[in-house]
Parts: C-alpha cells; structure tokens; sequence
C-alpha cells in the first residue's frame, strides 16, 4: 500500500506532532484516528451516555457524523470540537469507548476509506497491527512515560490550561493499561514497524529520522 505512513505508540509519545509535521513535509493528511475516539466519547458525554452501556455507544458511534478538513481538525455533526475533545472528561473516558468492539468496527471502516481515497500519515494504536497492515511505512513511536507525562504537562502549562504533573502522569499510565490489555486490537508493536524511542530526541529530529527511512537512506 503506498502513499501510507502508518504510525502507532502509546498515548504523549508524539505521534500527533510527529504525524502532523510529516504529512505537512510529504504534502499527505493527516489523519489523527485518536481524535474520532475522543469525538464520539465526547458525543456521548453531551448525551449523557453510560459508558458500560456497549450497545449504546456502538449506536450513538453508527449515527454521528465525523470529518476532518485538510488542517486536520475535526468536525463532530458539522461542528468543529477539536478542542472539546481534549477535555479531561474525555481523557477519563475515552478507553472504555475504544474498548468497545462495535465501535472500533465503524471507525476502522471509516479509516480505511479515508486512507483508499487520499495519501495519508494516519496515527493511533491499531493503525499498523488491523486498519492499515498493507501500509508500506509502519513505525511504533514511543518514550518514557516521564517525558511523556512531562510534554503533555508542558503543553497545557502553554495552552494556560491547569495541568497536574503526578494526575498527568496517572491518566497516561491508566490510559496505557487499558490499551495495551483491552480484549479487541490491543497497542502492541507490529512485526514489520521501525520502533522510535523519543525520549531524548526532538520533534526535529524524529521527523527527519521518519522521512530519511521512508526516503529509504
Ligand atoms: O491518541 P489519543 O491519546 O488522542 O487517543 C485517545 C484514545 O483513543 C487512546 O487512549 C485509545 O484508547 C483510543 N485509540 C484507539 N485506537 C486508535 C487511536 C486511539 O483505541 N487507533
């Protein structure tokens, strides 16, 4: 499959970023699936939805309409909630939506024609291992989850949103054990992916690493 880059890590490793500034350079979109997680966890939160109840969440997530303009924003029904869906209730939420097999089901459909229909760098947890294993370009991003924490931290302190180190670092280690231990398409590095441990390296210097293996130097 060309014109794909798939990329997969756990949460605050800097996929978003990183798959952002590549698609920018490569002239791709970018396609934060994360993002349609959170928007259907958001839609369920203003719904009032309990997130045990499996069938509704599948209902709710098959009757919403989710898009994306080419800055990469999303659109929840028309609506653009990019910043809603960073809420901390949907950082509390959001895993037990993606846990949900009906779910995971409409949105991987949904990834999949996005990615037939345009070059793409899409990023998430299960975008090399199930919705894009064909991808000719599969990388598994990740860092310590100090740093992890610790950018995460850092980029609410610049947003002047109120940030807790420890509380950061609690919801990220959660959010992993979840993810990695979840019964449907659970984060795991897949076979053929470049693994990229960005603990000490820059947005710079990731993102040159990536294009100089795509470029295959
Ligand atoms: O990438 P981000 O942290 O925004 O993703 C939010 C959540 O969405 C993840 O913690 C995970 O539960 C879920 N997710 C997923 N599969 C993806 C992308 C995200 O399960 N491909």
């Amino acid at each position: 499959m060309d014109n794909v880059v798939a990329i997969d890590g756990p949460g605050g490793a800097g996929k978003s970023t990183i798959a952002r500034r590549l698609a920018e350079e490569l002239g791709y979109l970018h396609l934060d699936t994360g993002a349609m997680y959170r928007a259907v966890t958001y839609a369920a939160l203003q719904k009032g939805l309990d997130f045990n109840d499996n069938e509704a969440l599948v209902k709710l997530a098959n009757s919403i309409e989710i898009d994306f303009n080419q800055a990469g924003e999303i659109f929840l029904n028309g609506k653009n909630v990019s910043q809603e869906i960073r809420s901390p209730e949907v950082n509390q939420n959001v895993s037990k939506t993606a846990a949900v097999k009906g779910v995971r089901e409409i949105l991987v459909e949904k990834q999949q024609e996005l990615a037939a229909q345009h070059k793409v760098v899409m990023d998430g947890r299960d975008i090399t291992t199930v919705v894009l294993t064909e991808a000719e370009h599969k990388f598994y991003l990740t860092a310590s989850i100090e740093e992890r924490a610790r950018r995460r931290f850092e980029e609410m302190k610049a947003k002047n949103k109120e940030a807790n180190y420890k509380e950061i670092k609690e919801n990220i280690a959660r959010r992993d054990e979840l993810d990695s231990q979840r019964e449907h398409s659970p984060l795991k590095i897949a076979d053929d992916a470049v693994v990229i441990d960005s603990t000490d390296l820059s947005i710079e210097e990731v993102v040159s690493k990536i294009k100089a293996i795509i470029a295959g130097e």
